[in-house]
C-alpha cells in the first residue's frame, strides 16, 4: 500500500518509527523504495551533486526534473519535494505556483518548504486550503546559510522557545509533518512530545518520530558529512577502487575478454 500523509501522522500515534531518506534520481529511488523508506524526499541537498556550494543556485526547474526521475522510481513511498530558494518565499501566488507545478508535472505527493514565521504560516495554510500537502522544516533551514550558517541551532533559550513556537504555528497552520534539522535532543523531545503530527529529525536526537538522512552521506559519496550523520558504506572508496581496477585492466588489455562477450 503506498504510503500516506495520514498514514504517517497514524505512525506516530502507535509510536513507529518513520524512515525517510533523500533521493535525486531514479536508480537510488527504486533501491529506497524496494528497501521499505517510507517517505523520500527529493530535498534540494541535491546541490551536492550538482556540485553547487549552497542549495541557493537549485531552480525549480532542476528541482522537477529529477523529481520526475525519483518519482518513476517509487511504488510504495511517500514522495516529498522541497521548495528551492525563492521559489516560494515572494508571495503565496508564488507558492501555489511552484508547489503545484511540483504536484502536477511530478506526481510527488507533497512539498517541503523551510520556517516557520508568519509569512510562511499564511503560505502554508494557503497550500493546504488548496489541497496541498505541505512539510515543514525548523531549526537549522540550510536557505538560511548566509543568516545562520550551517551551526546547530536553538541552543540558547530564546532560539528554543522560537523554534518550539514555530513549530507549533506550523502545525497549526496545517503542516502534516515537521523535519527537525541540527537542534538540541532536548528540544526535539519536547517539540515531539507537543505536536500530534510527527517529527523528522535529522541532527536532533533520538526522540523524534522518525528520522531522515542524506543518502549520499549515508553511503559515504559525498566528501565531508555533516557531523550528526552516520556513515553505514563507503561507496567513495568502493566506487574508486573499482574504477581503478577497470583503468589498470584496460590498459594492460586484460578486458573484455571472454566472458564479457562482443
Ligand atoms: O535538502 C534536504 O536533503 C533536506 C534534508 C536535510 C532534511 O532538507
Amino acid at each position: 500500500m503506498p504510503v500516506t500523509t495520514q498514514q504517517l501522522i497514524q505512525w506516530k500515534q502507535q509510536g513507529r518509527a518513520i524512515v525517510a531518506l533523500t533521493a535525486w534520481d531514479y536508480a537510488i529511488a527504486q533501491i529506497l523504495d524496494a528497501a521499505g523508506v517510507d517517505l523520500i524526499l527529493v530535498g534540494d541537498s541535491m546541490a551536492v551533486v550538482l556540485g553547487y556550494e549552497t542549495t541557493l543556485p537549485i531552480t525549480l526547474e532542476e528541482m522537477l526534473h529529477h523529481a520526475q526521475a525519483v518519482r518513476r522510481g517509487v511504488k510504495r513511498a511517500l514522495v516529498v519535494v522541497d521548495l528551492p530558494f525563492l521559489t516560494y518565499q515572494e508571495s503565496v501566488q508564488q507558492a501555489m505556483h511552484s508547489a503545484g507545478r511540483v504536484l502536477k508535472e511530478t506526481g510527488a505527493q507533497a512539498v517541503k518548504l523551510e520556517g516557520g514565521h508568519p509569512a510562511m504560516l499564511e503560505t502554508v495554510a494557503r497550500l493546504v486550503q488548496a489541497g496541498i500537502p505541505v512539510m515543514g522544516h525548523v531549526g537549522l533551514t540550510p536557505q538560511s546559510v548566509h543568516q545562520i550558517g550551517l551551526r546547530k541551532q536553538g541552543k540558547t533559550q530564546e532560539q528554543g522557545e522560537r523554534i518550539f513556537n514555530e513549530a507549533i504555528a506550523l502545525e497549526q497552520a496545517g503542516v502534516f509533518s515537521i523535519v527537525l534539522e541540527h537542534i538540541p535532543a532536548e528540544l526535539a523531545l519536547q517539540i515531539t512530545d507537543k505536536l500530534s503530527i510527527p517529527t523528522i529529525g535529522i541532527g536532533a536526537g533520538p526522540d523524534c518520530d522518525g528520522q531522515v538522512l542524506v543518502t549520499s552521506d549515508l553511503l559515504g559519496l559525498t566528501e565531508k558529512q555533516p557531523p550528526f550523520a552516520k556513515v553505514y558504506t563507503n561507496l567513495r572508496e568502493t566506487i574508486t577502487k573499482a574504477v581503478e581496477d577497470y583503468a589498470v585492466e584496460v590498459r594492460d588489455r586484460q578486458f573484455p575478454q571472454n566472458e564479457n562477450p562482443t
